[in-house]
Order: C-alpha cells, then structure tokens, then sequence
C-alpha cells in the first residue's frame, strides 16, 4: 500500500497537535503540519511528523508536494481576544482559508476537512453575528460548501464543542477555560467567573475531538458533524467543581447556551466520547490535593 500524505494546518495547537499523534500512529501516513506558531508550540511536536512554519495564506509555496488529505485547523481559534483584533482574525482566517481551499480546488485534493466552530449553531442560528471569531469561522463554513457546490470540491466539515485535556494553554489572554481553572487552582487563587455564570458549555475531551475529526477524514463527506460532549455544565459548576472560592467578573460570557445535535458523527462515524469532564476535573482535585 502507497503512503498517503496528510497535510494538518494547525498542527502545533491543541487539537491539532493530538490530531497528528493520531495519525503519526499509523505508519501508513506521511503527516505534515503547517502551522504559524501565533498559537501553537514547538513543546507539541510529535516525533514522526514533519513541521512547517508558515500562514496558511502561503500554503501554495510552504507545501509543494499534494497532500491526499488536508486537515484544516489552523487559524485564529479564540472568542473573546477575537473582539479586540478582528483584523488579525480576518487575516488567518480569511485570507488563510481562502488560500487553503483554492490549493485544494487547484491540486485536486481528494478531502478538505473543516474544523469548524459549534459557535455557528448557538443564538438560534445567528452565532456567527456575536463576535469576529464566530463570524470567519461560520463564512468558511458557507466558502467550503459552495466550493463544493461550485467546483465540487470533495469535503467534509466538522464543529467542535470546548476542547479540554492534555496540551492545554492556561496561560496568555488565548487561555481555555480548563486550563486557565487549573492554574488558578494550583496557584491559590480564586476561579474566576465570568458573569452571570449560568452560560453553558458542552466540554469535549481533546482527544474525543482529534478521534473525531480523523474519522470524519476517513469516512465523512459533507456539512454537519457535531462533536460534543452529550452534556452541557456551566462555567459556574464547573468552577465549583474545583472547590475552592469563586470570584464573579465582568466579561463577555458569550453564548447563553451550548446547542448540540451530535448524532449524525455518531450514527454514521461511530463516534463517542470517552472523559468526561466532571471526572476529570475529579481527578485533577484529586491528584493535586490543597493544603
Ligand atoms: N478548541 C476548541 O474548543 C474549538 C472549538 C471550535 C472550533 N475549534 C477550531 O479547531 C481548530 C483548532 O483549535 P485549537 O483549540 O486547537 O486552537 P489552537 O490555537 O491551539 O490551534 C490552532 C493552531 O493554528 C495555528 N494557526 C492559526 N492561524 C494560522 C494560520 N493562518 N496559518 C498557520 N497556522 C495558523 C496556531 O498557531 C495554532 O497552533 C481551530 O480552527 C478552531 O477554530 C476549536
């Protein structure tokens, strides 16, 4: 069997990289990580995969060889800082993404896969219009589809719900809700909750949602496959679930509601999750007793 070659944009991040470790696994796939390191880090390099530094937006010269498969993760991937720098987020997610799929339209790639944002289905429909980052995530969304409409650009697009585990950046304002939790934990702190507290989120293991978007790769084709968790919690009971005091900020909470429909990666990938966040935040408590 030839080797197929894998293309993972983003591959120095968070899902990303444990996307690549995925697929590094099988000796079968060359795998290649395009990623700009304005959010990823060399410290989540997989042995076995190659790694370029570079934007999106250069994909055409960065990657001269045709990958059999690009997974498309690497852009701008954070909601609140979004509101601050649109035109950076214009820029990689944008002008990036555009430059990915007409790599793809031109080389004649055999799968795009879109990691997507689950932002694109709260407020009834309307998440794209809250904030810079859902906006560019929710246009890539509608770009890929009528690419595949238009020039029948084979693809597949799944959303992810909020990543956590392994890998996870706790620190700098691009900091994730888990992460940022535990350090405050480990460093005495009070948990910060941005008000009211009520908003909910479906989190989703790293790992689950690297699983997923591999067999979304492997056997998916077209919009819709939703990746989460099959329960919501608040950012408020999930502070508590920590232990510990609490402290109430001023903020952008964001979506009142984590809306999610995940049968369809289910039904016909065979998806699951296997951590579940209450037990994991358990087990960190656990494993990191206080004084
Ligand atoms: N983590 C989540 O909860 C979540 C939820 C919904 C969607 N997503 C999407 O999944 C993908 C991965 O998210 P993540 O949490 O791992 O984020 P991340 O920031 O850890 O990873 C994104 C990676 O892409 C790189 N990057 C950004 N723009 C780039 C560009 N233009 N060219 C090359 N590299 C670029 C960054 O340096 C980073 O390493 C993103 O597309 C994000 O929008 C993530």
């Amino acid at each position: 069997m030839s080797k197929q070659t894998i293309l993972v944009t983003g591959g120095a991040g968070h899902v990303g990289s444990h996307l690549v470790e995925l697929l590094t696994a099988n000796s079968n796939n060359r795998v290649i990580s395009l990623d700009n390191y304005f959010n990823g880090s060399e410290d989540n390099h997989i042995a076995g995969a190659e790694y370029l530094r570079g934007h999106t937006r250069d994909i055409e010269t960065l990657v001269p060889e045709t990958p059999d498969l690009i997974y498309h993760l690497g852009e701008y991937a954070r909601i609140t800082p979004s509101l601050d720098e649109p035109a950076l987020v214009y820029d990689m997610n944008i002008t990036g993404t555009f430059a990915v799929v007409e790599y793809c339209r031109f080389h004649k790639v055999k799968k795009l896969v879109y990691a997507a944002s689950s932002t694109r289905f709260a407020v009834e429909g309307n998440g794209r219009h809250q904030n810079p980052y859902s906006f560019t995530k929710s246009v890539n969304v509608d770009l890929i589809n009528d690419y595949g409409k238009w020039y029948g650009l084979p693809y597949a697009i799944c959303y992810f719900y909020n990543g956590f585990g392994p890998r996870e950046r706790g620190d700098s304002k691009y900091a994730t809700v888990i992460a940022k939790y535990e350090q405050q934990y480990l460093n005495g702190l009070p948990l910060t909750v941005v008000k009211p507290g009520t908003q909910k989120r479906a989190f989703t293991y790293v790992k689950d949602l690297a699983r997923g978007i591999m067999l979304t790769g492997e056997k998916g084709w077209g919009d819709g496959y939703a990746l989460g968790a099959e329960h919501s919690h608040s950012i408020l009971e999930i502070a508590e679930a920590f232990g510990g005091q609490i402290e109430f900020i001023d903020g952008y909470p964001g979506r009142e509601e984590s809306a999610n429909d995940t049968s369809k990666a289910r039904d016909e990938l065979g998806w699951n999750t296997t951590v579940d966040i209450m037990d994991y935040i358990l087990e960190f408590v656990k494993e990191h007793p206080l004084e």
